[in-house]
């Protein structure tokens, strides 16, 4: 039973599991799964009893691009009149940590949603590419861009000139996903991740993120003057109180999100 028409939700405890369900497209993201995900995200980032998400596909696909034959009648002005791509924005807005695990495909848009994530666990059986060349078009959801980011120049170039899909080592190698596991391991690994991240202290996690991600934002000198003053701001809170407080009593943190 889900509320949404591509997506299949789990509450595992604070961790929210968000399955692209769309197998006779190997989940290829339309504007349904897109309209979906907006929601189910946003539905995420407003409860303050689930502190993390994880996005996953199936076995054979996390998500095998954007929709290619939705794609197919637009042409310049349509995309240029809607913004096309743009709503993914709304995905990136999320404020509390979320995780890409992804098994099989994850191929242009698929590569750029997993890219979105916090961070990417890969199953051995993931496969990284930027396809679009090959249907005479380029990456529209910020593959060139976190790619790039990720990998660095001479990859990310190779990949999206030649369309070449990079496996599961190759990407751990290139710092593409933070690790990899076996393929039959990967949703229990994922939400391991993900409920260790939920058991922190809340408003610390918005901030790791926050800071983290300025990193790619800003300039260093600028990038650390963020971090301090966030670090400072945390000081104020009375989750700071509680978990200094709860290490020198020699006990776990219970933290209240304030
Ligand atoms: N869009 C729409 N449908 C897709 C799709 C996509 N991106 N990828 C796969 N499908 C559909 C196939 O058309 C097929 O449907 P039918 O059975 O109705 O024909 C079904 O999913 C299964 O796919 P295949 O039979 O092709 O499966 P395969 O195992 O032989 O091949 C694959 C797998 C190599 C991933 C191959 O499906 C493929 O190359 N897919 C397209 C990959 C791609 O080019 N992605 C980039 C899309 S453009 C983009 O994402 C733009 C952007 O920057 C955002």
């Amino acid at each position: 039973m889900s509320d949404y028409e591509t997506l299949l939700i789990e509450r595992h405890d604070a961790v929210t599991l968000v399955r692209l369900n769309r197998p006779q497209a190997l989940n290829a993201l339309n504007a349904q799964v897109l309209t979906d995900l907006i929601a189910a995200f946003a539905a995420y980032d407003a409860d303050p009893e689930q502190r993390c998400l994880v996005l996953t596909g199936s076995e054979k696909a996390f998500a095998a691009g954007a929709d290619i034959k939705e794609m197919q009648p637009n042409g310049f002005s349509h995309n240029y009149a809607t913004n096309f791509f743009a709503g993914w924005e709304q995905v990136t807005a999320t404020r509390k940590p979320w995780i890409a695990a992804v098994a099989g495909f994850a191929l242009g848009g698929g590569c750029e949603l997993a890219m979105m994530a916090d961070f990417i666990l890969a199953a051995d059986t993931a496969k990284f590419g930027q396809p679009e060349i090959k249907l005479g078009v380029a990456p529209g959801m910020g593959g060139s861009q976190r790619l790039t980011r990720a990998v660095g120049k001479a990859k990310a170039m190779e990949m999206c000139l030649t369309g070449r899909m990079m496996g599961a080592d190759e990407a751990e190698r290139a710092s593409l996903v933070a690790r990899i596991v076996p393929a039959a391991d990967l949703i229990e690994e994922a939400l391991k991740s993900a409920a260790a991240i939920a058991a922190m202290a809340p408003l610390a996690a918005i901030a790791n993120k926050e800071m983290v991600n300025a990193a790619f934002e800003t300039g260093l000198a600028m990038g650390i003057v963020f971090e301090r003053r966030l670090f400072a701001g945390l000081t104020a809170t009375e989750d700071k109180t509680e978990g200094m407080t709860a290490f020198v009593e020699k006990r776990p943190g219970v933290w209240s999100g304030r």
